[in-house]
């Protein structure tokens, strides 16, 4: 496997997460904004996008499993960490890098709903269209991409990719 094709670039990435940021800046205005990011895909977008964030925020991290090392999705979710923090009361928005399917996200959505959260959101860098087996409601989204296999940017493949700038897809070497 080799990465063939930039699908969106660095300086793309940057400019969508300067406008959610601001939005996010905007919605959550007098609010007690915490930053949850769905590790380790979420990493990288956090970082970039809590740059663009000017309202008081705190952050936490979870860490699921819903893929093994192959690209299709298992639907089994796992939770590896837990929120280090009680959410009761709290305005947590979910940060992630990207939703396939749906089932990470609804599983974890379901869990944090019962936490009782004063309001609970989703951000997402990418969405691949149409193709939620579990229809998810994403309040912040940067891209809506199609079905192929993307890495970079936070998003890998078997492990590795995770650090590229840009999100690429990834195509079968002919070697
Ligand atoms: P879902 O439960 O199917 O929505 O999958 C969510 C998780 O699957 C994401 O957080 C990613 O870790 C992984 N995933 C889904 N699609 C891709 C992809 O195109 N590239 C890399 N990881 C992906
Ligand atoms: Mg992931």
């Amino acid at each position: 496997m080799n990465v063939s094709k930039v699908l969106i670039s660095e300086e793309e990435i940057q400019t969508k997460l300067s406008e959610m940021g601001k939005q996010i800046s905007d919605d959550y205005a007098g609010k007690d904004l915490l930053m949850v990011g769905v590790l380790k895909g979420a990493f990288i977008v956090m970082a970039d996008l809590a740059r663009h964030v000017t309202v008081p925020v705190e952050f936490d991290f979870m860490a699921v499993s819903s893929y093994g090392a192959a690209t299709q999705t298992s639907g089994v979710v796992r939770i590896l960490k837990d929120l280090d923090q009680e959410i009761a009361g709290r305005d947590v928005l979910i940060v992630e890098d990207i939703i396939d399917s749906g089932l990470t996200l609804s599983y974890l959505l379901k869990s944090l709903r019962v936490r009782r959260p004063a309001s609970l959101e989703l951000a997402s860098l990418l969405v691949k269209k149409g193709i939620q087996s579990v229809p998810v409601d994403v309040r912040y989204t940067g891209f809506e991409i199609g079905p192929e296999f993307v890495v970079g940017y936070g998003l890998d493949y078997a492990g590795k990719y995770r650090n590229l700038p840009y999100v690429g897809v990834m195509e079968e070497s002919s070697e």
